[in-house]
């Protein structure tokens, strides 16, 4: 039986063959990307060269990239979705297109990996309004010998791939494109008429699984609506290495592969019964312990924030479902925040005795602020005969995945809250921010990340420890002197090569587009940036930094005020 480790190897070696270089995986948490918590597909650290700037080690690429998608951690305990996976990815930065791609990831599935073609089936683009049907795609697959009952097509909902969604979803700058994915069909599952009369790859009742995905990246979203073409042709593929290894079990579950072997077996081990008879339960601790590690690995520590909460929610899922939890790891960042969240369950207990009459609103309190799974306060109350209103449970649930999803949207969007007079300010105090700490401590310090409320600036930079108190006056001295010198904001486009080539600070490449703005605030700041930004420095009143703190590993956080002139 051919192991996971062995399918990566074949295709990292498949590809180097066909002239790609392979490339080291990016860490989880991108270091200079603000705009999404996790690295959630292969392409993601490559956005700036899909768009056209050139890559070091050239225009045809490999690689594994181990992601995480938050998005799917409802759905996690199904037999296929999993919240931390493994993507095979190469591409074509403007060199091969489909007829490569297709005929290449074909003989790597058929020849290299041996799985039966006629188990096998694909998809193309119909295509839209804007985009034609990719007939291209078509009749390379009917040339692969496909034949057309292996072959199906759907719209922008299945076979169009951007970070954000279909061409309506994707914000102005986004890239993506058609795509066309293969299915593996496990022919021991029947179909089943609950899903729809006929099956068919995209149907949900689990005899079809997906196990790869070549996107054609070739267009981008402009501000009015539409999609243009970019300047070159990409390919983006990728593919799940727990499904492919699924497919090659000839087994749709992919908790069944080698991959969660070992914690499996050592689950049933200290619980002492089967994986069959607590299976969801399974599946939820295997995923979120292998996602957890992977995290801790990337240096995130469980916390009430952006990774640190996610990370601290998995570990406290597991904790939940698994009493002796600390049998099953030696990792010691989820040990300690085992030990955190038993002291935490138990003034979560202690506040549930306090509950006279227990309602839905009470009970999500529980489930947010103590973690309190829903299943306990139910048995809890049920002992003293009363009974959680699930559908009032649900309401504040749903109220609440509103608000975080909303939250996540504006992150996408780009940091900014809001574009009221007191942000727009705090915007150019970041830049005046910045600019002053690297005059202050040096050039080592660059931008690690930056959140505006309508109150104040939180600013994170390298830094190997906290400032001195000195140090922190002499930064905001120097702030308060550029603003006071009344420092005119002004900005230019130009190419991101130029903008390099002038020395504007570019902290995160991702984000832009080819033409880029540069904002200068007098000789004393220039920076790429999106803006908005006030007109001139004076427009600020005082800059008071009102907090500092250690983030991790070298990483400083300052948190800064804007206080009106003569407060
Ligand atoms: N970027 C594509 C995906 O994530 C391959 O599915």
């Amino acid at each position: 039986m051919i192991t996971s480790n062995q399918i990566r190897e074949k295709y990292l070696n498949f590809f180097e063959k066909k002239g790609s270089v392979i490339i080291p995986p990016a860490p989880l948490v991108l270091e200079n990307d603000p705009t999404t918590l996790f690295t959630s597909s292969g392409m993601q650290p490559l956005v700036p060269y899909l768009m056209g700037e050139k890559h070091p080690m050239g225009k045809r690429l490999v690689d594994y990239q181990p992601s995480i998608r938050t998005v799917d951690i409802d759905e996690v305990g199904d037999n296929r979705h999993l919240t931390y996976f493994e993507m095979l990815g190469n591409w074509s930065l403007g060199d091969y297109f489909k007829k490569e791609q297709l005929s290449w990831i074909w003989e790597f599935l058929t020849k290299e990996l041996e799985l039966p073609k006629e188990k096998l089936y694909v998809s193309f683009f119909e295509g839209s309004l804007e985009v034609p049907e990719d007939t291209e795609s078509f009749n390379i697959w009917k040339s692969l010998g496909l034949s057309d009952d292996h072959i199906f097509s759907y719209g922008v909902d299945k076979n169009w791939w951007s970070r954000s969604g279909t061409p309506n979803q994707m914000p102005e700058g986004e890239i993506g494109g058609p795509d066309s994915e293969i299915f593996f069909e496990f022919d021991s599952i029947k179909h089943d008429k609950k899903f729809g009369e006929k099956c068919h790859p995209n149907c949900d009742c689990g005899r079809f699984l997906e196990i790869g995905n070549s996107v054609f990246i070739q267009y981008r979203k402009k501000a009015d609506g539409s999609l243009e073409e970019l300047p070159q042709k990409n390919v983006d593929f990728g593919g799940g290495l727990e499904r492919i290894s699924a497919a090659l079990n000839n087994n749709p579950d992919v908790f069944k592969t080698d991959i969660f072997n070992k914690t499996i077996n050592k689950l049933e081990e200290i619980t002492n019964s089967t994986y069959e008879k607590n299976i969801k339960n399974f599946r939820i601790i295997a995923d979120h312990l292998r996602a957890s590690e992977a995290l801790t690995k990337n240096g995130v520590v469980p916390s009430n924030k952006q990774q640190g909460y996610i990370l601290r929610r998995l570990i406290r899922k597991i904790a939940t479902k698994l009493n002796n939890f600390e049998l099953l790891t030696k990792n010691k960042v989820i040990l300690e925040e085992l030990v955190k969240f038993k002291s935490t369950l138990e003034k979560g207990l202690k506040e549930v005795e306090k509950i006279e009459k227990i309602n839905g609103k009470l009970a999500f309190d529980l489930y947010q602020t103590y973690g309190f799974p829903i299943e306990l306060t139910i048995e809890l109350f049920e002992e003293k005969g009363q009974k959680v209103d699930m559908k009032e449970f649900k309401k504040e649930f749903e109220k609440h995945k509103e608000m975080s999803r909303s939250t996540s949207v504006g992150m996408f969007k780009g940091g900014l809250a809001d574009h009221n007079e007191e942000t727009t300010k705090l915007h150019t105090a970041t830049h005046v921010l910045h600019a002053s700490l690297r005059e202050i401590l040096g050039n080592g310090v660059t931008q690690k990340g930056s959140h505006i409320t309508s109150e104040r600036l939180r600013f994170d930079f390298s830094y190997p420890e906290k400032l001195t108190d000195e140090e922190l006056e002499k930064v905001e001295e120097l702030m308060n002197k550029q603003i006071n010198s009344s420092l005119p904001i002004s900005f230019s486009e130009m190419s991101l090569n130029e903008a390099k080539s002038l020395g504007a600070l570019h902290f995160f490449d991702g984000k832009y587009g080819e033409k880029v703005k540069v904002y200068s605030i007098g000789d004393f700041s220039r920076e790429v940036c999106g803006g908005p930004h006030v007109g001139n420095t004076n427009e600020l009143g005082r800059a008071k930094i009102i907090k500092q703190e250690k983030v991790g590993s070298g990483v400083v956080r300052i948190y800064l005020k804007l206080a009106q002139n003569g407060h």
